[in-house]
Protein backbone atom coordinates (compact mmCIF):
# COMPACT_ATOMS: atom_id res chain seq x y z
CA UNK A 1 0.00 0.00 0.00
CA UNK A 2 1.55 3.53 -0.95
CA UNK A 3 1.75 5.84 2.13
CA UNK A 4 1.65 9.37 1.76
CA UNK A 5 2.73 12.12 4.63
CA UNK A 6 0.40 15.16 4.34
CA UNK A 7 2.17 18.10 6.62
CA UNK A 8 0.74 21.79 7.39
CA UNK A 9 1.25 23.55 10.46
CA UNK A 10 -2.18 22.93 11.47
CA UNK A 11 -5.42 21.95 10.27
CA UNK A 12 -4.97 23.69 6.52
CA UNK A 13 -3.42 20.52 6.39
CA UNK A 14 -6.01 18.07 7.09
CA UNK A 15 -8.60 19.82 4.56
CA UNK A 16 -5.81 18.89 1.97
CA UNK A 17 -5.29 14.94 3.53
CA UNK A 18 -9.30 14.77 3.38
CA UNK A 19 -8.76 15.50 -0.22
CA UNK A 20 -6.06 13.03 -1.10
CA UNK A 21 -7.76 10.12 0.66
CA UNK A 22 -11.01 10.55 -1.43
CA UNK A 23 -9.18 10.59 -4.27
CA UNK A 24 -6.72 7.95 -3.34
CA UNK A 25 -8.95 5.24 -0.70
CA UNK A 26 -6.61 2.96 -1.36
CA UNK A 27 -3.30 4.85 0.06
CA UNK A 28 -2.48 5.16 3.38
CA UNK A 29 -2.80 8.82 4.04
CA UNK A 30 -0.35 10.29 7.18
CA UNK A 31 -0.94 13.98 8.62
CA UNK A 32 1.38 15.14 10.43
CA UNK A 33 0.97 19.13 12.33
CA UNK A 34 2.65 21.47 14.52
CA UNK A 35 -0.69 22.40 16.06
CA UNK A 36 1.80 24.36 19.01
CA UNK A 37 3.19 26.37 17.02
CA UNK A 38 0.79 27.65 14.71
CA UNK A 39 0.46 30.38 13.38
CA UNK A 40 3.82 29.70 10.93
CA UNK A 41 3.02 32.47 9.04
CA UNK A 42 4.54 35.02 11.13
CA UNK A 43 7.27 33.60 11.90
CA UNK A 44 11.10 33.98 10.07
CA UNK A 45 12.73 31.38 7.97
CA UNK A 46 15.07 30.14 10.28
CA UNK A 47 11.97 29.22 13.18
CA UNK A 48 10.52 27.49 10.56
CA UNK A 49 13.34 25.48 9.51
CA UNK A 50 13.82 24.75 13.36
CA UNK A 51 10.40 23.75 13.65
CA UNK A 52 8.93 22.05 10.59
CA UNK A 53 12.27 20.25 9.08
CA UNK A 54 12.63 17.44 11.52
CA UNK A 55 8.67 16.84 10.98
CA UNK A 56 9.25 16.68 7.36
CA UNK A 57 12.03 14.71 7.80
CA UNK A 58 9.79 12.28 10.14
CA UNK A 59 7.20 11.41 7.67
CA UNK A 60 10.07 9.75 5.67
CA UNK A 61 12.27 8.11 8.33
CA UNK A 62 9.61 7.18 10.90
CA UNK A 63 6.43 7.11 9.26
CA UNK A 64 8.21 5.55 5.66
CA UNK A 65 6.50 7.16 3.47
CA UNK A 66 6.89 7.14 -0.39
CA UNK A 67 6.15 10.97 -1.18
CA UNK A 68 5.42 13.89 1.41
CA UNK A 69 2.88 16.42 0.14
CA UNK A 70 4.09 19.98 1.83
CA UNK A 71 0.27 21.20 2.53
CA UNK A 72 1.72 24.54 3.55
CA UNK A 73 1.91 27.60 1.35
CA UNK A 74 4.12 29.40 3.85
CA UNK A 75 6.43 26.09 3.82
CA UNK A 76 6.50 26.25 0.43
CA UNK A 77 7.00 29.64 -0.19
CA UNK A 78 10.18 29.95 2.31
CA UNK A 79 12.26 26.90 2.86
CA UNK A 80 11.27 24.14 0.19
CA UNK A 81 14.54 23.89 -1.33
CA UNK A 82 15.95 23.31 2.66
CA UNK A 83 12.92 20.37 2.69
CA UNK A 84 13.83 19.00 -0.98
CA UNK A 85 17.25 18.74 0.16
CA UNK A 86 16.99 17.09 3.33
CA UNK A 87 14.16 14.53 2.23
CA UNK A 88 15.21 12.07 -0.56
CA UNK A 89 11.37 10.93 -1.27
CA UNK A 90 9.51 12.87 -3.57
CA UNK A 91 8.21 16.28 -2.33
CA UNK A 92 5.07 17.55 -3.35
CA UNK A 93 4.47 21.28 -2.44
CA UNK A 94 1.62 23.55 -2.64
CA UNK A 95 1.99 27.14 -3.50
CA UNK A 96 -0.41 29.95 -4.68
CA UNK A 97 -1.92 29.86 -7.12
CA UNK A 98 -0.76 32.80 -9.21
CA UNK A 99 -0.78 31.24 -12.52
CA UNK A 100 -4.08 30.29 -13.31
CA UNK A 101 -5.69 33.25 -11.71
CA UNK A 102 -3.95 35.67 -13.69
CA UNK A 103 -5.13 33.43 -16.91
CA UNK A 104 -8.43 33.47 -15.68
CA UNK A 105 -9.04 36.48 -14.71
CA UNK A 106 -11.37 38.79 -17.64
CA UNK A 107 -11.09 41.93 -15.25
CA UNK A 108 -7.06 42.33 -15.03
CA UNK A 109 -7.74 41.88 -11.03
CA UNK A 110 -6.95 39.15 -8.73
CA UNK A 111 -6.57 38.49 -5.37
CA UNK A 112 -4.43 36.45 -3.38
CA UNK A 113 -5.34 35.71 0.07
CA UNK A 114 -2.22 34.26 1.95
CA UNK A 115 0.05 34.58 5.37
CA UNK A 116 1.90 37.21 5.91
CA UNK A 117 5.11 35.01 5.23
CA UNK A 118 4.16 34.12 1.84
CA UNK A 119 3.17 37.30 0.50
CA UNK A 120 6.79 38.70 1.49
CA UNK A 121 8.58 35.44 0.17
CA UNK A 122 11.06 35.91 -2.58
CA UNK A 123 9.08 32.79 -4.28
CA UNK A 124 6.12 34.58 -3.90
CA UNK A 125 7.45 37.44 -5.68
CA UNK A 126 8.88 35.44 -8.19
CA UNK A 127 5.57 33.68 -8.92
CA UNK A 128 3.64 37.55 -9.81
CA UNK A 129 6.79 38.10 -11.93
CA UNK A 130 6.44 35.19 -13.94
CA UNK A 131 2.56 34.82 -14.36
CA UNK A 132 0.89 38.04 -13.00
CA UNK A 133 2.96 41.18 -14.62
CA UNK A 134 0.12 41.97 -16.75
CA UNK A 135 -2.36 41.88 -13.84
CA UNK A 136 -3.26 43.98 -10.44
CA UNK A 137 -2.44 41.50 -7.47
CA UNK A 138 -4.70 42.51 -4.17
CA UNK A 139 -3.14 41.24 -1.11
CA UNK A 140 -5.87 41.54 1.37
CA UNK A 141 -5.31 40.97 5.16
CA UNK A 142 -5.74 37.87 6.09
CA UNK A 143 -2.60 38.38 8.49
CA UNK A 144 -4.50 36.51 11.70
CA UNK A 145 -7.09 34.24 9.89
CA UNK A 146 -4.49 31.04 10.14
CA UNK A 147 -4.70 31.50 13.97
CA UNK A 148 -8.70 32.31 14.11
CA UNK A 149 -9.67 29.28 11.74
CA UNK A 150 -7.06 27.19 13.59
CA UNK A 151 -9.15 27.82 16.69
CA UNK A 152 -12.83 28.26 15.18
CA UNK A 153 -12.83 31.65 15.84
CA UNK A 154 -12.99 33.38 12.51
CA UNK A 155 -15.76 36.13 11.97
CA UNK A 156 -18.16 36.15 9.31
CA UNK A 157 -18.27 39.29 9.44
CA UNK A 158 -14.21 39.42 8.23
CA UNK A 159 -14.73 36.79 5.29
CA UNK A 160 -17.40 39.33 4.08
CA UNK A 161 -15.68 42.64 4.33
CA UNK A 162 -12.83 40.78 2.77
CA UNK A 163 -14.85 39.31 -0.24
CA UNK A 164 -16.54 42.75 -0.59
CA UNK A 165 -13.74 45.00 -0.46
CA UNK A 166 -11.61 43.02 -2.66
CA UNK A 167 -14.53 42.79 -5.53
CA UNK A 168 -15.26 45.95 -5.42
CA UNK A 169 -11.69 46.90 -6.37
CA UNK A 170 -12.83 44.82 -9.65
CA UNK A 171 -11.19 41.56 -8.58
CA UNK A 172 -13.03 38.15 -10.52
CA UNK A 173 -10.53 35.61 -8.90
CA UNK A 174 -9.76 35.21 -5.52
CA UNK A 175 -6.62 32.47 -4.66
CA UNK A 176 -7.28 30.70 -1.15
CA UNK A 177 -2.70 30.86 -0.69
CA UNK A 178 -3.09 29.33 2.60
CA UNK A 179 -4.57 25.75 3.25
CA UNK A 180 -6.55 26.87 6.38
CA UNK A 181 -8.84 29.32 4.09
CA UNK A 182 -10.07 26.06 2.20
CA UNK A 183 -12.16 25.41 5.43
CA UNK A 184 -13.67 28.73 4.50
CA UNK A 185 -13.66 28.35 1.07
CA UNK A 186 -17.85 27.79 0.96
CA UNK A 187 -18.61 30.93 2.71
CA UNK A 188 -16.03 33.05 0.83
CA UNK A 189 -17.32 30.86 -2.61
CA UNK A 190 -21.04 31.96 -1.08
CA UNK A 191 -20.38 35.29 -0.92
CA UNK A 192 -18.83 35.98 -3.63
CA UNK A 193 -21.06 33.66 -6.13
CA UNK A 194 -21.45 35.38 -9.58
CA UNK A 195 -19.01 38.48 -8.97
CA UNK A 196 -15.45 36.53 -8.41
CA UNK A 197 -14.33 32.88 -9.13
CA UNK A 198 -12.57 31.21 -5.62
CA UNK A 199 -9.30 28.97 -6.63
CA UNK A 200 -7.28 26.37 -3.91
CA UNK A 201 -4.67 24.02 -5.17
CA UNK A 202 -6.25 20.57 -4.00
CA UNK A 203 -7.49 19.14 -7.24
CA UNK A 204 -4.38 20.31 -9.10
CA UNK A 205 -1.89 18.45 -6.09
CA UNK A 206 -3.36 15.47 -6.08
CA UNK A 207 -3.23 15.36 -9.98
CA UNK A 208 0.74 15.86 -9.67
CA UNK A 209 0.62 13.32 -6.19
CA UNK A 210 -0.57 10.39 -8.94
CA UNK A 211 1.83 11.13 -11.69
CA UNK A 212 4.15 11.40 -9.09
CA UNK A 213 3.49 8.15 -7.67
CA UNK A 214 3.36 6.66 -11.10
CA UNK A 215 6.70 7.27 -12.05
CA UNK A 216 9.67 4.72 -11.18
CA UNK A 217 11.48 5.30 -8.02
N1 LIG B 1 -1.76 26.56 6.27
C1 LIG B 1 -0.51 27.21 6.08
C2 LIG B 1 -0.36 27.82 4.71
O1 LIG B 1 -0.86 27.26 3.75
C3 LIG B 1 0.08 27.99 7.23
C4 LIG B 1 -0.82 28.80 8.08
C5 LIG B 1 -0.08 29.32 9.30
O2 LIG B 1 0.24 28.48 10.17
O3 LIG B 1 0.16 30.53 9.37
O4 LIG B 1 0.27 28.83 4.53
Amino acid sequence: MVKIGVFDSGVGGLSVANAIEKALPEADVNFVCDAAHVPYGTKSKQELLKLALPILKSLETEYKCDAVVVACNTITTTIIKDVRAELSVPVIAIEPMIKPAAALSKSGVIAVCATPATLKSERYAQLKQDYAKNVVVLEPDCSNWALLIEQNKLDKKQIKSMVNDVIAKSADVIVLGCTHYHWIEEDIRKLAKGRALIIQPEQAIIKRLIETLKQPA
